[in-house]
């Protein structure tokens, strides 16, 4: 299955999107194995969490339309986001995945939700620190993401939604909640 995925990816990701799949693969399955979660959950939902990274706005659109995925006015209208819905939908269908937590981890993604379980978590930090990311505060959120998950996904939270208000772009609501929630579930520890 995995060595499938690969080769299906390596045709339709190019070079710079590939060695990312593979850099958040490596850094899922460390966090995974770091908090005693499924290694194997988070190296497929790694693997899988760009596949429908690549398609046009217009592709994805009528992939939506035409599948009937549910998806709300405000992620339909955001173009960047829609890669989750659609990715865990063909992980479903071209790859008989039907793990709920993988499905889930790939779909949100995009926006992080309330109510995000471990797997959703890893997969959401393990995009924005794997090794080829190279950004001021790049180090200091790794050390935080092994530290605690929830601190790393704030720092994450923050780190988006202050590049979505600097670039004049539309903040999706369910990002403003799970970063929320974090606060929440970080005054409780
Ligand atoms: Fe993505
Ligand atoms: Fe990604």
């Amino acid at each position: 299955m995995i060595e499938r995925i690969k080769s299906r990816l390596k045709k339709r990701q190019p070079y710079g999107r590939y060695q990312h799949t593979l850099g958040v693969v490596k850094a899922a399955c460390d966090l995974a194995e770091h908090y005693g979660i499924s290694v194997d959950k988070a190296r497929l939902a790694a693997l899988l969490h760009d596949y429908a990274k690549d398609l046009t706005e217009h592709e994805l659109k009528k992939y939506i339309e035409v599948h009937k995925l549910e998806v709300d006015q405000s992620l339909y209208e955001t173009y960047e986001l829609l890669h989750g819905v659609v990715g865990a939908h063909m992980a479903k269908t071209e790859f008989g995945i039907h793990d709920e937590e993988i499905l889930q981890a790939i779909r949100y993604h995009t926006t992080g939700r309330l109510h995000m379980e471990p797997l959703e978590k890893i997969i959401y930090l393990s995009d924005f620190i794997e090794e080829n990311r190279n950004y001021p505060g790049v180090e200091a959120l790794r050390k935080l993401a092994y530290e605690d998950l929830d601190k790393g996904l704030l720092q994450g939270f923050n780190n988006t939604i202050r590049f979505l208000l600097a670039t004049d772009k539309v903040i999706h609501c369910n990002t403003v909640k799970a970063r929320n929630q974090r606060l929440k579930d970080l005054a409780k520890k």
